[in-house]
C-alpha cells in the first residue's frame, strides 16, 4: 500500500489527504498548527467543503492519521506532498517561505528514497530550489522532486480530486515516473508526464486562462449594456463552438477566491522576472476589479443616495458551496455601501462565521434570505447559491420597502419575471 505524507491541512492538503485515503492509500497529514490538528481530531473541520467531513470520518485513524510532527510523517512515507500556502507578498510575488521551511524539515529527516511532490501552486523553478534545499539539509541525493499540481475547485473539491480530468506530473527521473504510474493507476484520466518547469507552468497558465475567459465575458457584458444585447445569449452562442466551450463564460461581478487573484499576480510577477511582460494578465485583473465598481454604479443610479438606506445582501462567499471569503467581491461591495452610510442586512448559507472576520462590524447577519430582505429598499444578489435561485420573490418583495430594487450580480434571476413582480431590477449585461 502506498504510504503518503501530506504536509499542510488547509483546503488543498485536507482534500488531498482524505481523497488519497479514499483511494486506499495510507496517509499521514501534518500541520504545524496544533490547534487545527486538535480540532480535526475532534471531528470538526476548519472550513466547509461538501462531502469532506464524511471522508475524514470514514478513514480517520484507519488509514488517515493527523500529526504535528513532520519528522514522523517523513519517516513513515514514501510520497511526501507539499500542500502549504503560497500567499501573495505586498508586490504580488508568491511568498514561498513555507515551502522552503518544509523543504528544510524534510531534508533533516530524510532516511531513504522518497519522492517530494509540490502540490501547491508555485512559480516556475520552485522545484529546482526545493531539490537544492533538501539536498543541502540531508546531505543525500537519493530522493526525487516532482510537481503534481492540483486543479480542484472549492465547493466541488472532493469530486474534483477523486475524478480529475487530468493528472499532470513534472518529473526528473524514470524511477519517479514508474512509481507515479503505479500510484495513480486507479485514476482513469489522461496523464501528462513532463519536466518540472512545464508542470509548474501548466498550473499557472490554466488558472490565468480561466480568469481571462471570465474577464473577457465581463467586458462583453459591459458592451451588451451599451448596445442593448444579452450577454447570456452571447455566451450561449459562443460556447456552442467546441473550440470555445460554455465553461467560465458566466458574466457577473467578477471572480474572487484565493486562487485566481493571487495566481494572476504571482504569474505576472514571475513572467516579468523571466523578462516577459504579460500585460494581458494585468488587464484581466483590472477588468475584474472594475466589475464591482460597475455594479455599484448601477445601484447608485437607481437608489441615488446610499446614506441611511437599508440594503439586503444575499451571498457573501466568493462562490457557492464554500464559506471562503478570501477576495470575495462581496467584501469590497459591502465596504463601499457601509462607507457611504448604508445599513447592510446580510445572509449567506455557510459564510457568516468567516464573513464576520472581514466585514464591517455594522453589518447585520440574518437568519434567512427573507429575514435579510426585511425593511430594505434594495436587495443585492452577490453569490449564486441554489437557495436564492429557488427563493419566492413575491414573498421577498412583501418584506421589502419601495422602490424594491433588485440588483442581480450573477444574472441568476429572470429579468422579465422580476420586473413583472414589480422589482426595479438590474443585472450585468442583460437589458
Ligand atoms: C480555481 C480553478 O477553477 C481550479 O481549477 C484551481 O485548482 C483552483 O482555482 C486553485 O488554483 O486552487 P476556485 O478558485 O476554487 O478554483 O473556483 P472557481 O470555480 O474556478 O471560481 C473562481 C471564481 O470565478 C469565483 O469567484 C466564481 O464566481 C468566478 N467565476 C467562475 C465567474 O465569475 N464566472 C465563471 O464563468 C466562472
Amino acid at each position: 500500500m502506498d504510504k503518503v505524507a501530506v504536509i499542510g491541512a488547509g483546503h488543498v492538503g485536507l482534500v488531498t489527504a482524505s481523497t488519497f485515503a479514499e483511494k486506499g492509500k495510507t496517509v499521514i497529514c501534518v500541520d504545524n498548527d496544533h490547534g487545527k490538528i486538535a480540532q480535526i481530531k475532534t471531528g470538526k473541520l476548519p472550513f466547509y467543503e461538501p462531502g469532506l467531513d464524511e471522508l475524514v470520518k470514514r478513514h480517520f485513524e484507519k488509514n488517515l492519521y493527523f500529526t504535528t510532527s513532520i519528522a514522523e510523517a517523513v519517516k513513515k512515507s514514501e510520497f511526501i506532498f507539499i500542500c502549504v500556502g503560497t500567499p501573495p507578498k505586498k508586490n504580488g510575488e508568491a511568498d514561498l517561505s513555507s515551502v522552503e521551511r518544509v523543504g528544510r524539515a524534510i531534508g533533516e529527516h530524510l532516511d531513504g528514497y522518497k519522492i517530494v511532490v509540490e502540490k501547491s501552486t508555485v512559480p516556475v523553478e520552485t522545484g529546482k530550489w526545493l531539490r537544492k534545499t533538501i539536498a543541502v539539509r540531508s546531505g543525500k541525493t537519493i530522493f526525487d522532486v516532482a510537481c503534481n499540481p492540483e486543479f480542484l475547485r472549492e465547493g466541488s473539491a472532493v469530486h474534483d480530486a477523486l475524478f480529475p480530468d487530468r493528472i499532470v506530473l513534472g518529473l526528473t527521473s524514470e524511477k519517479a515516473r514508474k512509481k507515479f504510474e503505479h500510484f495513480y493507476k486507479d485514476f482513469d484520466c489522461p496523464k501528462v508526464f513532463c519536466d518540472l518547469q512545464t508542470a509548474e507552468l501548466i498550473k499557472h497558465a490554466s488558472n490565468a486562462f480561466l480568469s481571462m475567459k471570465i474577464s473577457f465575458i465581463n467586458m462583453i457584458s459591459l458592451l451588451c449594456d451599451q448596445v442593448g444585447a444579452d450577454v447570456e445569449k452571447v455566451a450561449e452562442g459562443m460556447g456552442l463552438d467546441p473550440r470555445i466551450g460554455h465553461a467560465f463564460l458566466q458574466a457577473g461581478i467578477g471572480f474572487g477566491g484565493f486562487c485566481f487573484p493571487k495566481d494572476l499576480q504571482a504569474f505576472t510577477h514571475m513572467a516579468a522576472k523571466a523578462g516577459v511582460r504579460f500585460e494581458l494578465l494585468k488587464e484581466v485583473m483590472r477588468i475584474n476589479n472594475k466589475m464591482k465598481e460597475v455594479f455599484l454604479e448601477k445601484l447608485k443610479k437607481k437608489i441615488w443616495i446610499l446614506k441611511d438606506k437599508t440594503i439586503a445582501v444575499w451571498g457573501l462567499s466568493f462562490k457557492p458551496n464554500t464559506d471562503d471569503m478570501r477576495f470575495a467581491p462581496s467584501v469590497d461591495i459591502i465596504k463601499d455601501l457601509v462607507k457611504h452610510g448604508a445599513c447592510v442586512r446580510a445572509f449567506d448559507p455557510q459564510a457568516h462565521h468567516e464573513a464576520k472576520k472581514v466585514l464591517p462590524q455594522s453589518v447585520v447577519f440574518c437568519r434567512s434570505p427573507l429575514d435579510a430582505a426585511e425593511g430594505t429598499e434594495a436587495l443585492l444578489l452577490l453569490t449564486e447559491w441554489e437557495c436564492f435561485k429557488r427563493a419566492n420573490l413575491k414573498k421577498v418583495k412583501q418584506k421589502m420597502n419601495p422602490p424594491y430594487i433588485l440588483g442581480d450580480g450573477r444574472n441568476l434571476f429572470d429579468p422579465e419575471k422580476a420586473r413583472k413582480l414589480g422589482f426595479d431590477y438590474f443585472c450585468m449585461g442583460r437589458a
